[in-house]
């Protein structure tokens, strides 16, 4: 079973070949606990989404080595059969742009997830609840995705990405489109699911007012990592 816990050790990703090959990430090491949510902090280009997509099984890395818990997912090579279950089961993603289904409503955008795993219609929809809650959407409710301010449509998203309580968070810039007090807001969630669920959360943001909020925070550059140590002056 795919446990807790992320570690990525020499991790590389090239899009495309010959002259026009892009070494995206060169070597890439990081590793967050159980429970820890980490910054992930660069210049534009300089990997992050690429880093966050490969650790999600979205593309393929080059090479290196990523373990999830106990369990080693890629060496060299996909080190998991099912790469689909690995997505939905261990992973929960928000991305830098929020993707709802433009057919299903805020709530059933969320309950799907639960509800795709086996999880009772109305349990689903009622965790789903929670969350939209808990980011201040709750009056959105049964409203679809094209009524929203591009704010509450990302706050869905986050809740979407949560909702599974996946053993991996990776958010990609999830407070982007959201004003400091809801951005807080998102962090104190996330801090909160890691804290309760024993989540390893993996936040890239630029956002001056989180970065603070982070005890340890990876910069890259050019597709390299360092590890920094960071504020970790909490998110009240
Ligand atoms: N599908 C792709 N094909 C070719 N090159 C790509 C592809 N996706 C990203 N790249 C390149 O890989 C490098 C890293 O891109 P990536 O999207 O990971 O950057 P980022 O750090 O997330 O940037 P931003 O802060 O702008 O979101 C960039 O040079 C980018 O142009
Ligand atoms: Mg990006």
């Amino acid at each position: 079973m795919v446990g807790k816990g992320i570690r990525i050790e020499g991790l590389r990703k090239r899009y495309g070949e010959g002259d026009t090959a892009v070494d995206a990430l060169k070597n890439v090491d990081m590793r967050v606990e159980p429970g820890e949510v980490v910054g992930l902090i660069g210049p534009s280009g300089s990997g992050k989404s690429t880093l966050l997509k490969c650790l999600g099984a979205v593309i393929d890395p080059s090479g290196g080595r990523m373990t999830l818990g106990d369990e080693v997912i890629y060496d060299e090579g996909w080190k998991v059969r099912d790469l689909r279950a690995l997505r939905r089961d261990k992973i929960g993603f928000v991305f830098q742009a929020p993707y709802l289904i433009p057919f299903l409503d805020v709530t059933d955008n969320v309950a799907l997830l639960p509800m795709l795993a086996g999880v009772a219609n109305g349990e689903a929809r009622a965790r789903a609840l929670e969350l939209l809650t808990a980011l201040d959407v709750q009056h959105r409710a049964r409203a679809m995705p094209s009524q929203l301010s591009g704010g509450e449509q990302q706050r869905v998203a986050i809740a979407r990405g949560l909702v599974n309580r996946p053993p991996v968070i990776l958010a990609d810039e999830p407070t982007a489109p959201l004003d400091s007090e809801r951005a807080m807001a998102v962090i104190r969630i996330l801090n909160d699911m890691a804290r309760r669920f024993e989540t390893a959360i993996i936040v890239v943001t630029h956002d001056e007012k989180i970065i603070p909020t982070f005890k340890r925070i990876y910069h890259i550059r050019d597709g390299v990592t360092h590890e920094e140590a960071g504020e970790g002056r909490g998110f009240e």
